[in-house]
């Protein structure tokens, strides 16, 4: 494993789930109003439960700023399937958050709610810690498997294989949004360090893909490996091909 990525492996998704909101937690409390990135996705759901317990056993969340990777669209922030809906009942209540940030699915254009979003993060100021999960196909955010890296947030097609995973979520295969809002790769680098969460054997191989694999933007996580600082928290069925 290269030196700048720390691995973390924990029994299972609650022993994961607990680690993550550890290392998380020590990072807020250290930067209490700093800036955090947020990811949405099952894989952070326990983690985010563990922090609305640490919250209860007194660690003060409430003056961080927040911004999430990314937002369908188009899709209204009330749509139970949006990533604020998400956001909201998991995070930002439970856990006191006002300052919080994510692409907004009902923006009239696309693009420009994209510029505008690129600018709100501009104007930021250091990430202290990025939440990232992976997608089956190595997505982070919703930088979809390409030819190419893009730096800036952009708006994209998700991939057939990205709706496919997140089919399950729905009642129905064809009501998954066919795009996205996300971030773009440059502002993921530029966190000063990155907390990955891994779980389970169907992330084993893209796992190992990402970390130990070529760099390449058809595995669009395998840029993680020029991150300076990466704290991966996998499950042992994530890891097992490490
Ligand atoms: P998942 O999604 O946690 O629901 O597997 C991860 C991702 O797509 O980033």
């Amino acid at each position: 494993m290269l030196r700048n990525i720390k691995l973390h492996v924990e029994a299972d998704y609650a022993a994961m789930s607990k680690k993550g909101a550890e290392i998380f937690a020590e990072a807020v409390r250290a930067k209490p109003s700093a800036a955090y990135g947020f990811a949405t996705g099952s894989t952070p759901e326990g983690m985010y439960a563990e922090l609305a317990k640490l919250r209860a056993a007194g660690t003060d969340f409430s003056q961080m700023t927040t911004f999430n990777l990314d937002e369908y669209y188009p899709i209204k922030a009330d749509d139970p399937q949006s990533y604020y809906f998400y956001m909201k009942q998991r995070v930002f209540d439970p856990l006191g958050l006002t300052k919080t940030n994510l692409p907004n699915g009902e923006a009239p254009d696309p693009e420009a709610e994209c510029e505008a979003y690129e600018n709100k993060l501009a104007n930021a100021g250091e990430f202290v810690m990025q939440i990232l999960g992976i997608g089956n196909n190595g997505h982070i955010g919703f930088n979809e498997p390409a030819d190419r890296f893009v730096c800036r947030a952009n708006y994209v097609p998700l991939a057939p294989s990205t709706i496919e995973a997140n089919a399950r979520l729905f009642d129905n295969p064809s009501q998954v949004p066919r795009h996205a809002l996300t971030v773009g790769i440059h502002s993921i680098m530029m966190a000063k360090r990155i907390l990955l969460l891994v779980s389970g054997a169907g992330k084993a191989d893209i796992l190992a893909a990402s970390l130990q694999g070529d760099i390449t933007p058809s595995v669009p996580a395998s840029i993680l490996q020029l991150h300076p600082c990466v704290t991966v928290v996998a499950d042992k069925a994530a890891a097992a091909k490490l």
